[in-house]
């Protein structure tokens, strides 16, 4: 995981590199860094904690050339020394590091027999003694930085500060890397949200290729060092506010936002596409991927699409591919569903499909992803920046574009149109009606609880483990989902006086057996929480949601996404960003 940032141009460097970082924190936030060049001398200031709050970093702001690293410790705990950057011995330059080293024990064994030694527990620190040993024979720092990379194995990008030319080198495979150019200034960094209120001109690096910055630039390839021509894109970047907008967290300015960014991922025409429907319907299995939220839309995405089209359609966590390798065929296909597009389980999984020529589909939230560009049929989920760790808006946008194919699959595009101006209508209502107040009241006598069950049945079973997925990522509460039906299998074991239990109950063919599952949590002392179209006896507390009939599953999710958000609130926690994660995971 983990974020970097590096810039070339006016003075004020630090500044600017402080500024990125801020904007790559759901990469990841235990620790930060930023090192400066001045009067062809490195100086380095880390702290343990997030850049969030922080106003002022003790560098020279007359320096025009710094990088930074927003750290996920993966090797190494959470302390100031393992924070990147990392300077080498003789202080000429400074790395930073995305990605895991997977040869890192052997290389470092072989540097240490070499004489080298090490200061920290990190993978990282090896990288910086590899570029120190290819250094020392005496080839120029370019050939040093390119040979001591293709040393590594595993996704990994690295930044370099190097004081002797005063440049940054930077080098991709497998973690992201983009530049943003604006007049004389250049911006280095994981992704374009970083520097989107900066420019929107920018220049792709690939796998296994490099960037050398000065005042201009030149992108390299790795395998044989040759120079490479580039082009500048123009992205289409909505000038990407990152921003409360007057709400006191971005989750619950993200849920609130769901009143539009459902209705944003299903604006696509059928021509549009037209490509994608040609492909299913040619495809002998149908397969869904994701990991976290995005796994849970893509069970639901698979349901939907075997419910509402009766396609044969298999949902997959991505790091769970392995067993399903020998079963993918050539023109099956498999669509990835990811916020960021870059979360390393979801492309080693399409990696594996692409081997047996699959058709790769997406939907995506970020603009320019690895998924996106990995992926035959491409198509953005449209939510605009989700900056919460906790995914919660592209969640719904992912699963309502899954109803917007299903429907165009069985010649029912016009009708999903319909469909979803009701539920964009009912979502506003909802609000309207104080669902968040109301909830915030539930909040109050459910806090000092530990554990919580929710159940769901049928189209609702993803409802019930993305919503339990939330509650535990921001409360750390212990919440489990189950589907209803496994209650009598054992689940009802854990049921005793007062644990609180929350029943999805729609109007179909499952109410029945949901309220007979209710009943009986509720006659082994269960406080039930019905979610539901209509009260009932059987509810001690009742949360009033309309009919939606098939689309029930995008509005059910509401409840459990405030839940979360008030009880970070009220046990003083910040939703946005809860401890051990980090938005976009972009390690194994
Ligand atoms: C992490 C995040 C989750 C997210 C998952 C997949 O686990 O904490 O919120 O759902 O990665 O991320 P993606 O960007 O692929 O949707």
């Amino acid at each position: 995981m983990c974020g970097i940032f590096g810039y070339n141009g006016a003075k004020g460097a630090p500044f600017k590199v402080k500024e990125g970082l801020k904007r790559l924190e759901d990469r990841g936030y235990d620790s930060w860094g930023v090192a400066a060049l001045k009067n062809n001398r490195i100086d380095i200031y880390k702290r343990v904690g997030s850049i969030g709050e922080v106003n002022k970093i003790p560098l020279d702001e007359d320096s025009s050339i710094a990088i930074g690293h927003t750290r996920w410790a993966t090797h190494g705990g959470v302390e100031n020394k393992n924070a990147h950057p990392h300077l080498s011995s003789d202080g000429s330059f400074a790395l930073a590091h995305n990605g895991i080293v997977e040869n890192f024990q052997e290389l470092k064994q072989d540097l240490q027999s070499k004489g080298y030694e090490f200061s920290t527990e990190t993978d990282t620190e090896v990288i910086v003694k590899l570029v120190e040993e290819h250094s020392n024979k005496n080839i120029d720092f370019t050939e040093a930085v390119r040979k001591a990379f293709k040393d590594l194995k595993g996704r990994n990008t690295i930044i370099l500060l190097d004081a002797t030319k005063s440049r940054i080198y930077a080098v991709r495979n497998g973690s992201p890397l983009v530049v943003g150019i604006k007049d004389d200034e250049i911006f280095i960094a994981s992704d374009t949200l970083s520097f989107s209120n900066e420019t929107n001109q920018i220049i792709e690096v690939e796998n296994n290729q490099m960037v050398e910055v000065n005042r201009g630039i030149k992108k390299l390839e790795v395998s044989n060092g040759d120079e490479v021509d580039y082009k500048i894109k123009k992205m289409n970047l909505e000038e990407s506010r990152i921003d409360k907008e007057g709400h006191p967290h971005f989750m619950i300015k993200e849920i609130i936002e769901q009143k539009h960014t459902i209705r944003n991922a299903t604006l696509y025409s059928y021509e549009e596409l037209f490509p994608l429907i040609n492909s299913i319907r040619q495809a002998e299995h149908v397969y869904t991927v994701g990991s976290g939220t995005a796994y849970f839309a893509a069970s639901q995405i698979a349901y939907i699409l075997r419910r509402e089209s009766q396609l044969n359609v298999t949902e997959i966590k991505a790091y769970e591919i392995s067993s399903y390798r020998d079963l993918f065929k050539k023109n099956d296909v498999i669509i990835a569903v990811s916020q960021s597009g870059e979360t390393a389980d979801t492309i080693e999984a399409l990696e594996v499909a692409k081997q047996k020529d699959m058709t790769v589909a997406s939907i995506v939230n970020m603009i320019g992803s690895t998924i996106g560009k990995m992926s035959d049929h491409l198509f953005l989920a449209r939510s605009g920046p989700e900056i919460c760790v906790a995914a919660t808006k592209s969640f719904t946008a992912q699963v309502a574009w899954g109803y917007l194919v299903a429907y165009s699959l069985t010649n029912r595009f016009n009708r999903f149109q319909d469909k979803v101006d009701k539920l964009t209508t009912e979502i506003e209502k909802l609000f309207e009606s104080g669902i968040v107040q109301d909830i915030g009241q539930l909040t109050k006598t459910l806090v000092k609880e530990e554990h919580f069950f929710v159940l769901g049945k049928g189209k609702n079973y993803n409802i019930a483990l993305e919503g339990a997925l939330k509650v535990k990522e921001t409360s750390y509460k212990h919440f489990e989902g189950f589907a209803s039906g496994e209650l009598k299998h054992g689940v009802i074991a854990l049921i005793e006086k007062g644990v609180p239990v929350f029943l999805i109950v729609s109007e179909d063919e499952n109410k029945e057996d949901m309220l007979s599952t209710a009943s009986e949590v509720k006659s082994r002392g269960a406080y039930t929480i019905g979610i539901a179209r209509n009260n009932n006896d059987l509810f001690d507390y009742f949360i009033k949601m309309p009919n939606l009939k098939q689309l029930d599953p995008l509005i059910n999710i509401i409840p459990f996404q405030i839940l979360s958000y008030k009880l970070a609130v009220a046990l003083e926690l910040n939703p946005d960003k809860p401890r051990n994660l980090a938005k976009s995971v972009t390690v194994k």
